[in-house]
């Protein structure tokens, strides 16, 4: 790889681990044009204040840094991306770029995903007939929905707001009979829960009086799985190296299929790679987890999120299908500098791109661990991985790395000291005889 300026925009970008932190920086500084605040910010220098901490939590006394990587190799709808991850474990990052750089060869992932619309709940208690209830409220939706809407906030004067009712009657719950209603909210570039919160506190006083019912509680579900991201990716045998590796990976798949202990696992890796998105762009990764861990069991059984196939031509295919509520406005998207950042790489303003960009991630995770895990196990990437940075820690350079890395695993000795004897050892040595 050339240290000279990029020639075209392409997020393959080989060699990338190996160069040094400044000229990682120095390259993505180029590619999204972050200027020296924002790149004193990814380094630590400037960024969140004690100060902003204060206003944003209770009882602040101070910040809690953690590592701001980037992923590569990402084609995402034929639009290439350097994918901004902040997480404090070694691997992931790595994982993903390798499993996008195979993706590469089927054209990468292809993605879509719904209108963001959430959803609000309210509870409705002291009805005797939650049926004839939810017929009122049903007749009156266009008053309802027209309540929801503040004209005053910047979600529905950006084309967001109320767009329907659902009913959900229990006749019999512990508590006596209980109407549920849904109050489904186009939240636009938001991730919304503010937004949905308010409209269900607005439409409460009407709902009671409408159904005859008391209202208790007033807030959206995090199962918002009326905004759900798919994506899919499609890698040729040889791409994934060959017909086994298709047949061990699609028993990984159909393992976590079945077997709800292994869909956790498998489900945990998934959310490894879409949550260092998540937080690296200020969104709330707690929320992502609900709605993803309780969507993966809307079938009734905890399962697998994604899907991975054999296609007639022996390529390995995989899809993911996941709730993820983000935003690119409101909340600590706009507020945390480095949040700022991240969403200037990926060069993204909107939440629907961004809900997109993180399943494709969350694909390639999967993809690699139980490519992985099917093949050499997980242990061996990881040592190799370990071994590369000690390598470099241990002052090697270009091809040396590799060679050093693989020396220290095939010793079985991936320790800082025998990495500096190796380094030591090659420089001592005359040029030219490596
Ligand atoms: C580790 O953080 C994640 C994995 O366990 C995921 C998986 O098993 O698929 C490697």
């Amino acid at each position: 790889m050339t240290s000279g300026p990029l020639r075209a925009r392409s997020s393959r970008l080989p060699g990338f681990y190996e160069r040094p932190l400044p000229d990682r920086l120095a390259l993505v500084a180029q590619w999204a044009s972050l200027d020296a605040s924002e790149q004193a910010i990814l380094l630590g220098m400037s960024g969140l204040t004690a100060a902003q901490a204060d206003r944003m939590v209770e009882n602040a006394l101070g910040i809690y840094a953690l590592p701001f990587g980037v992923a590569t190799n990402f084609l995402i709808n034929a639009v290439d991306y350097l994918v901004p991850m902040v997480i404090e474990e070694p691997s992931v990052i790595a994982a993903v770029s390798h499993a996008a750089k195979l993706a590469r060869a089927g054209g990468g992932f292809t993605a879509s995903s719904d209108e963001p619309l959430m959803i609000g709940q309210l509870q409705i208690l002291n009805v005797d007939n939650v049926y004839a209830a939810a017929g009122r409220l049903w007749e009156a939706r266009a008053q309802v929905l027209e309540a929801a809407n503040d004209p005053t906030s910047s979600i529905v004067k950006n084309g967001g707001g109320a767009r329907d009712l659902e009913l959900h009657p229990y006749p019999e719950s512990p508590v006596g009979p209980m109407l549920i209603v849904h109050l489904l909210y186009d939240v636009r570039d938001a991730m919304g829960a503010n937004a949905v919160n308010t409209a269900c506190e607005r439409i409460a006083p009407l709902v009671e009086s409408l159904s005859g019912g008391r209202v208790n509680l007033r807030i959206l579900s995090n199962l918002s799985d009326r905004r759900r991201a798919k994506a899919q990716c499609h890698l040729p045998v040889d791409a994934i190296g060959g017909a086994d590796v298709v047949d061990r990976i699609v028993e990984a798949g159909a393992f976590a299929e079945i077997d709800p202990h292994r869909a956790a696992t498998h489900n945990k890796g998934i959310l490894n790679g879409m949550d260092a998105v998540c937080i690296a762009t200020g969104n709330d990764w707690r929320a992502l987890e609900a709605g993803a861990h309780a969507y993966a069991a809307h079938s009734g059984q905890y399962s697998s999120l994604t899907h991975w196939t054999k296609d007639a031509d022996g390529a390995l295919r995989g899809e993911i299908d996941v709730p993820v509520a983000v935003g690119t406005v409101g909340g600590a998207t706009q507020v945390h500098p480095a949040a700022k950042v991240a969403l200037k790489i990926l060069g993204i303003s909107s939440a629907r791109r961004l809900a997109e960009v993180m399943v494709s991630v969350g694909l390639a995770q999967n993809l690699a661990a139980i490519r992985a895990l099917a093949t050499e196990g997980i242990q061996r990437g990881h040592m190799s991985l370990h071994a590369r940075q000690l390598a470099v820690a241990a002052g090697a350079s270009g091809n040396q790395v590799d060679q050093i890395a693989a020396r220290l695993v095939a010793e079985g000795n991936v320790r800082l000291e025998r990495a500096k004897e190796l380094v030591g050892g090659t420089k001592s040595k005359k040029p030219g005889k490596p």
